[in-house]
């Protein structure tokens, strides 16, 4: 077990998209802090994958398969950690798509509805249902997962820069009027990552030879590369953590110097 002394053990995080990536990242550095998680995705091989995750005796881990556009799913899911696990304490919402690499220009209208489905009214639905348990108990904290096109125009990634703004928009407005209820929220805004959403992204920029599209997206980022999803997963655990008590509303670059430029 690795011990980061943040003080994280014995307490319950849901986390969504929690089957790949950045997500399963944050599961894993969960596992490491001793805290006990409703690892939530959309993908129904989930729950026999999760069984094959090596677990220490003093963690339980409980998947849960749903979409996280749906609000029933959302009181599901925390009637589960609350019914398997007696609390819940912090929720990583995580999950999203990034939809058609397109401008506004040509931009679907049913992929404009599916992206900010998934991407924004699933972050709202965890603001509301997880935030009004959090706030009844008199403490927690949400972590969004924004991104850096959430902090800036991607013109070929409309619904997906519309959604990232709607989440950094959800996360203040939220954080206002959780934090006197003891509940902080904030967001991560990461560059690009090593994740199955990047390697879409380079496919659709070079289906021949994706990899030699990597340098396109890193060029605009001072330290060269794509993060690794544990380097998300990292400020994720501070985030949750009493380390950052005095942090709320606030909106988190992991970017390598991306909006420093
Ligand atoms: N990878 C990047 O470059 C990058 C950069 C900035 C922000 N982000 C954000 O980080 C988050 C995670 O991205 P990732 O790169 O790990 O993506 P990923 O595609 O690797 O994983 C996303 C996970 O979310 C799940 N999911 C998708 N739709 C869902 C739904 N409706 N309900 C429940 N689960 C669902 C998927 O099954 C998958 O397991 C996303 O919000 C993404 O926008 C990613």
């Amino acid at each position: 077990m690795a011990n980061t002394n943040l003080g994280l053990l014995g307490r319950v995080a849901m986390i969504t998209g929690a089957a790949r990536g950045i997500g399963r990242a944050a599961l894993h550095r969960m596992i490491d802090e001793g805290v006990h998680v409703l690892a939530w995705d959309v993908d129904p091989a989930w729950a026999e994958e999760l069984k094959t995750i090596p677990t220490p005796d003093h963690v339980q881990i409980r998947a849960f398969i749903g979409d996280v556009c749906e609000s029933l799913a959302w009181q599901q899911a925390v009637a589960s950690a609350l019914d398997h696990f007696g609390r819940l304490d912090f929720l990583f919402s995580n999950a999203g798509i990034s939809g058609p690499a397109q401008p506004v220009s040509r931009y679907e209208e049913a992929d404009f509805d599916r992206v900010m489905a998934i991407n924004a009214r699933g972050v709202y639905l965890g603001l509301k249902y997880v935030g009004q348990h959090l706030s009844q108990q008199g403490r927690g904290v949400i972590v969004n997962v924004a991104s850096i096109s959430g902090l800036g125009g991607g013109g070929n990634i409309f619904a997906y820069t519309a959604s990232k703004h709607a989440v950094i928009g959800m996360t203040k407005s939220a954080a206002v009027h959780y934090a006197p209820l003891g509940v902080r929220v904030v967001a991560v805004c990461p560059s690009p990552t090593d994740t199955d959403m990047m390697a879409y992204a380079e496919r659709a920029v070079m289906p021949d030879n994706p990899q030699a599209a990597r340098p396109i997206f890193t060029q605009g980022i001072p330290m060269g590369r794509y993060a690794q999803p544990d380097e998300i997963a990292s400020v994720f655990a501070f985030l949750i953590s009493e380390q950052a008590s005095f942090l709320t509303g606030t909106i988190v670059p992991v970017d390598g110097g991306c909006m420093a430029r």
